[in-house]
């Protein structure tokens, strides 16, 4: 996997001129404090993106098959124990020994490649231990300590560690059905609507997830291809005409999403999936309004190559503007009150009028920060995803548009 490095030259920075009149004295005086918080933002990106590899290695670490026969090791399970001992526990420090000795030499694994370029010459080791300790902090805050939380602060508790810790890269089928289901809806609620151009924030690969790391294929991004699929399914857009752009500030999505459709055969591999019946249809129905499904094997035909990536950051680039359409979700819950407002304009000043913005995140901020400019949701709606252990796994969609 090629890694890309640079902005395009197309993308432009942000302005305070970009930001609607109402969210500027929240934001920056003038244009040099602007300037100033631009470029703290980009700083505290970059921090975050670092954070974010180290995560996705330990990860890798304690889950993967391909590099070791030692037993995987739950990171939920394996926080627990290390805040107990405050020292990392010996089947991690085993598992970690057996990555060093394999991450030296070449590997056929593109996971391990991606981390052989990440590593350069550096040594391995204090990331992987360093990762280890703040993905273990970070889980055990949020399944242990959260709960420890009164009810009703709960939520700003777990909301405040996902706004410090890093931008995981992670995606999965189901944050897709969460977008299917809100196009569906816009199909309802104004069936006339015509989609063309479509921007994906953040598509993210399924790289190494915190839990479930599915190893059979090199890591894969979905979502741009899926949202192409629902928008033809609800004839909601002309599969020839459509313009699916996407903007990560991840390298290794970008390489994947401008290698991928130009091989022969650009084809998806398709996890398994288990859960509520309409989650198991919306699978075995993904890929057959653009391109062709076998089992999980969805070859994607010309259809990928519609899709373009950029590297960008939504808080401090300025998203290109004539968007019918912009899709994010699990991207907004990372953001804190002040970038929250950098990218709900970014957004807004980049749809056309009668645009739609999908997104998963229902913080009551968002509803009242957008109301000030008349962004406000249009519809929203939870739904279960499935229950394992006893506990109710939920997603949810809201859908704002532009008047
Ligand atoms: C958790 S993943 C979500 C992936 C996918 N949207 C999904 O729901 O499955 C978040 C993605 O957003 C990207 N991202 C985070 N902050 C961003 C920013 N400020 N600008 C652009 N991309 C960002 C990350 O690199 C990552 O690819």
């Amino acid at each position: 996997m090629t890694i890309v490095f640079g902005l395009l030259a197309a993308i432009q920075p942000l302005l305070l001129s970009d930001i609607p009149v109402p969210l500027r004295p929240s934001i920056a005086v003038n244009e040099r404090d602007f300037d100033a918080l631009r470029n703290d933002v980009r700083a505290s990106t970059a921090r975050r993106l670092g954070a974010s590899w180290r995560e996705h290695l330990a990860y890798f670490v304690l889950q993967s098959k391909t590099f070791t026969d030692l037993e995987p090791i739950e990171p939920a399970a394996s926080a627990v124990t290390f805040q107990q001992s405050g020292a990392i526990p010996a089947n991690v420090n085993a598992r970690i020994a057996a990555f060093l000795s394999v991450v030296k030499v070449e590997s056929q694994d593109s996971r391990i490649q991606l981390f052989q370029n990440l590593f350069g010459e550096s040594d391995p080791l204090p990331k992987i231990e360093q990762g280890y300790m703040e993905s273990m902090r970070f889980l055990f805050e949020k399944e242990v300590e959260a709960l420890n939380q009164p009810s009703r602060t709960r939520g700003a508790f777990i909301d405040g560690l996902y706004q410090r810790r890093g931008l995981s890269i992670d995606t999965s089928i189901e944050a897709s059905y969460a977008v299917s289901r809100a196009l569906e809806t816009i199909r309802r609620i104004s069936p006339n609507t015509k989609i063309r151009r479509v921007l994906v924030l953040g598509p993210g690969l399924d790289f190494a997830p915190r839990s479930g790391l599915f190893e059979r294929y090199p890591p894969q991004s979905y979502q741009p291809f899926a949202v192409a699929d629902a928008l033809v399914e609800f004839k909601l857009a002309d599969k020839s005409k459509m313009e699916i752009r996407c903007m990560d500030i991840n390298p290794a999505v970008l390489s994947f999403l401008n290698d991928f459709p130009r091989g022969k055969h650009p084809t998806l591999y398709l996890p398994p999936m288990k859960g509520e019946a309409d989650l198991e249809h919306y699978w075995l129905q993904l890929g057959k309004h653009v391109g062709s499904r076998r089992g999980n094997v969805w070859s994607l035909g010309r259809t990928a190559r519609r899709v373009t990536g950029e590297l960008a950051d939504i808080l401090t680039d300025r998203i290109p503007g004539g968007q019918d359409l912009i899709v994010a979700t699990n991207v907004l819950v990372y953001l804190n009150k002040k970038e929250l407002l950098l990218a709900l304009s970014n957004v807004f000043q980049a749809l056309e009028p009668n645009g739609w913005f999908i997104h998963n995140d229902t913080r009551e901020e968002i509803e009242s920060v957008t109301r000030l400019f008349h962004f406000e949701p249009e519809a929203a709606k939870a739904f279960l995803l499935r229950t394992r252990q006893d506990t109710n796994q939920f997603d949810t969609y809201v859908i704002h548009k532009k008047r």
